[in-house]
């Protein structure tokens, strides 16, 4: 595994190829480890181990057990004051019989309670009571036999607030403290965990999970460690570096951070390039538990595909567990167990990667993941198949319109490869009308890139005219450019000399897609210069540089910026009438941008055809008041699906120090509600095609502030398929949910 940052997972599965798929070769995954170093976990039901295929595997594989429903309230005190342990109760002698272990799960949760108490009205005084008595029974009912109990269970929301559960609105935050405490007082022996999801790396709901349990630790309060959930997908990037950060904190504050729900989710068919994809990141979860003390207990939520959660809970997806449904072993099985056999036989050499510096820096611009082998620019799109594809997303010549055209017009997207000191690049273009016998150069259809190695070092523009190669330039590099198709992809390869490889380096970069229809006439001129970050084409002068990443194992990646390619401009406006009211001549001075990037497809994050969905975006500021404008053109408008999130939407992402929020506007509704702090309002027009907003941010004046911001346009065309593209002005994963991929807000004075 070369690639830590942006595992694409070429590599494991060549290894799990080389290696047979049953478990005869090498030993069972609980045997390889002392107990001491790693306990290795699942997750199952009474009904699963009645078959005996399982409780085979499960004792030979396993030495630790999780209850996956059964020691939940709906199952333990399905009538109040009444407790049914005996489901539970065969799990922990199915443990002790086996020597597992047992983490208890969960005694205090907002789901999966009885109806009893989900439908009673209590005061605070009866629910502080029954929970109470719950914990102590339960806890107390098992004493000196469950080693660790997550004690409380998803506690916070996604921004990283309080959680608005029967618990918190019944009780208030103390009910934290307390189930701690009684826990404690039922079984003095026994670990105590928070457990949550989304909470590995360092986002807004990471850090607050981390601030609860250190200031539960402040207070006095028996707490043991930190679980984190991790029912990832796979495909997706992991953020290693962050989730090394937040077990170091944890680490320092001499708690333990168990992995305690894994599964990576496939969606469709689990396909040889998805279960490699798979078998990276689990490879990579155990890279951390192995690397880190603090991590000793790895936990996958189920034993095989043919028993998991998440067919019912994620309509379309499946495959995510280290066995298929034939109990086979699968890529990541493999993945798993080969670096518990590095560490058995101390040759685990693995550090986690370097993290990227986050002051200042907010999306992670252009990623050039390693390419398997050097590139013959012959057209090959199976080679790109491993690379992100990214939209020339910003005209760059029109002032502070900075739309795109009409993709009838001109479109493009382009991927980046290195290998070794070879930069390699692919651009796909689509153009009605291709010039590139103009004069003078410039005015020809061409792909520019732009390359700088350090902040104050020489700078390259290399350009190739359609059908040409790039023009010669005094740069320490050689550069060749090949066209194929008739203009439709070009395809280069850049290798400057002065260095040995590009691993780890973050250089300044940009690309821009030139298209000229009127070359020859009075008119003359470019009519866009297309670049995949926002700026005011003066590339040409080293300006406006974006960044490229050449991630590479461990490597650290320049912590320095050239500068943030996404800034997004809010100048002042002066706003009449109602608030949120849209009136198009307070606008002719803001900068004007696309969605241009679809962050649900992470191969290819260009937009879908205009006539699709098509949509652009105004912000400005007034005193404390952001003001914005949402411009949309949909085929088909859906707002009656059962997830806000997978109606038609507007959303918009503010990080304004360390408060974060995600505020959403269903087509034709108002924001929804959220604990942000100050008033707004959204309104949109009747047919849907105009949504203005303004929102009070806490701040007293935003003149010459830079917030963290995003702004998420949502499309749904059929409600059984869900979303069809969120499209946001950057590159991302989709996880600006979690506060993860802001981009800055400038407003300018
Ligand atoms: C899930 C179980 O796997 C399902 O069988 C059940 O229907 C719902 O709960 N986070 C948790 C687990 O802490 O308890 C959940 O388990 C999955 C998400």
């Amino acid at each position: 595994m070369l690639n830590k940052h942006f595992p694409k997972g070429a590599k494991p599965l060549l290894l799990a190829l080389a290696v047979s798929s049953s478990f005869a070769q090498a030993d069972p995954l609980r045997e390889i480890l002392d107990e001491n170093t790693l306990l290795i976990g699942s997750a199952m039901m009474t009904d699963h181990i009645a078959e005996k295929k399982f409780a085979e595997v499960l004792k030979t594989e396993f030495n630790l057990l999780t209850p996956e429903n059964e020691m939940k309230w709906s199952y333990i005190q399905p009538q109040r004051g009444v407790y049914d342990f005996s489901k539970a109760d065969k799990l922990v002698e199915f443990a002790e019989k086996n020597g597992m272990e047992v983490r208890g799960h969960a005694l205090v949760w907002h789901i999966q309670n009885p109806e009893w108490l989900e439908e009673g009205e209590f005061t605070r005084e009866e629910l502080l009571e029954i929970l109470e008595e719950h914990i102590k029974t339960v806890a107390g009912h098992y004493k000196g036999r469950i080693k660790y109990w997550d004690v409380v269970n998803e506690a916070l929301d996604d921004a990283g607030g309080w959680r608005e559960t029967i618990w918190y609105k019944g009780i208030g935050e103390e009910y934290i403290a307390k189930a701690f405490q009684w826990a404690h007082e039922a079984d003095p022996d026994a670990l105590l965990y928070y457990n949550d999801y989304s909470t590995e790396g360092t986002t807004p709901k990471a850090n607050a999970a981390y601030r609860l349990v250190k200031q539960l630790q402040e207070q006095g309060v028996p707490i043991h460690g930190a679980g984190t959930q991790l029912h990832l997908i796979s495909g997706d990037i992991l953020r290693t570096a962050n989730i090394a950060a937040n077990i170091e904190r944890h680490e320092e504050l001499g708690l333990e951070y168990h992995f305690t729900e894994v599964d990576i989710r496939i969606q469709g068919e689990a396909t040889d390039r998805s279960l490699a994809e798979q078998a990276s990141m689990y490879e990579e979860l155990m890279k951390l538990a192995l690397h880190y003390e603090a991590v000793n207990v790895f936990t996958t939520w189920g034993l095989t595909d043919k028993y998991s959660w998440i067919p019912w809970w994620f309509n379309g997806w499946d495959h995510g567990l280290l066995l298929d449904k034939q109990y086979e072993p699968k890529p990541a099985y493999h993945a798993v167990q080969a670096q518990m056999e590095l560490k058995r036989d101390g040759k685990f050499e693995w550090q986690p990667p370097v993290r990227i510096e986050s002051d200042n820096r907010y999306v992670q611009a252009f990623v050039s993941p390693e390419a398997p082998k050097a590139l013959s620019l012959n057209n090959d799109a199976s080679v790109w198949a491993d690379a992100t594809f990214y939209p020339f997303a910003f005209n760059q010549l029109e002032g502070r319109d900075q739309r795109l055209p009409s993709d009838q017009e001109i479109s493009g997207k382009f991927a980046v490869m290195y290998k070794g000191n070879t930069l390699y690049g692919r651009v796909e273009r689509e153009d009605n009308i291709t010039v590139n016998t103009a004069e003078p150069d410039y005015e020809n259809d061409s792909v520019e890139v732009f390359l700088r190695s350090g902040k104050d070092e020489p700078f390259v523009q290399y350009r190739a005219i359609v059908g040409q190669d790039f023009g010669p330039q005094g740069y320490d590099a050689t550069a060749k450019g090949v066209w194929h198709d008739d203009g439709k992809v070009f395809e280069f390869a850049i290798t400057p000399n002065f260095v040995d490889t590009l691993a780890g380096k973050t250089w300044g970069f940009n690309i821009a897609l030139s298209d000229n229809d009127k070359a020859g006439t009075e008119h003359g001129q470019r009519s866009s210069q297309l670049y995949p970050v926002t700026g005011t084409n003066s590339g040409y002068l080293g300006e406006d540089f974006a960044e490229i990443f050449f991630p590479g194992q461990n490597l650290e990646i320049s912590a320095v910026p050239f500068e943030n390619p996404y800034t997004f401009k809010a100048v002042e406006v002066q706003i009449s009438g109602e608030p949120g009211s849209y009136k198009p001549m307070e606008w002719l001075n803001t900068y004007h941008y696309s969605f241009a990037f679809n962050q649900l497809d992470r191969r290819d994050m260009s937009p879908p055809a205009q006539s699709d969905l098509n949509g652009s975006w105004q912000v400005g500021y007034q005193g404390n008041v952001l003001y914005g404008v949402v411009h949309r053109h949909d085929d088909v408008t859906v707002t009656n699906h059962e997830h806000d999130y997978e109606n038609d939407n507007v959303e918009v992402f503010l990080k304004v120090g360390e408060q974060f929020v995600q505020l959403r506007s269903i087509v034709g509704q108002d924001f929804q509600d959220s604990s942000f702090p100050g008033k707004r309002v959204a309104k949109w027009n009747d047919d849907g095609t105009v949504m203005s907003f303004a929102i009070e941010l806490p701040l007293e004046s935003l003149a010459g502030e830079r917030i963290g911001f995003n702004i998420a346009l949502a499309d749904t065309d059929d409600v059984s398929t869900g979303r069809s593209a969120q499209l946001y002005p950057v590159p991302g994963t989709n996880a600006g949910y979690l506060g993860e991929e802001l981009t800055v807000l400038d407003f300018v004075r």
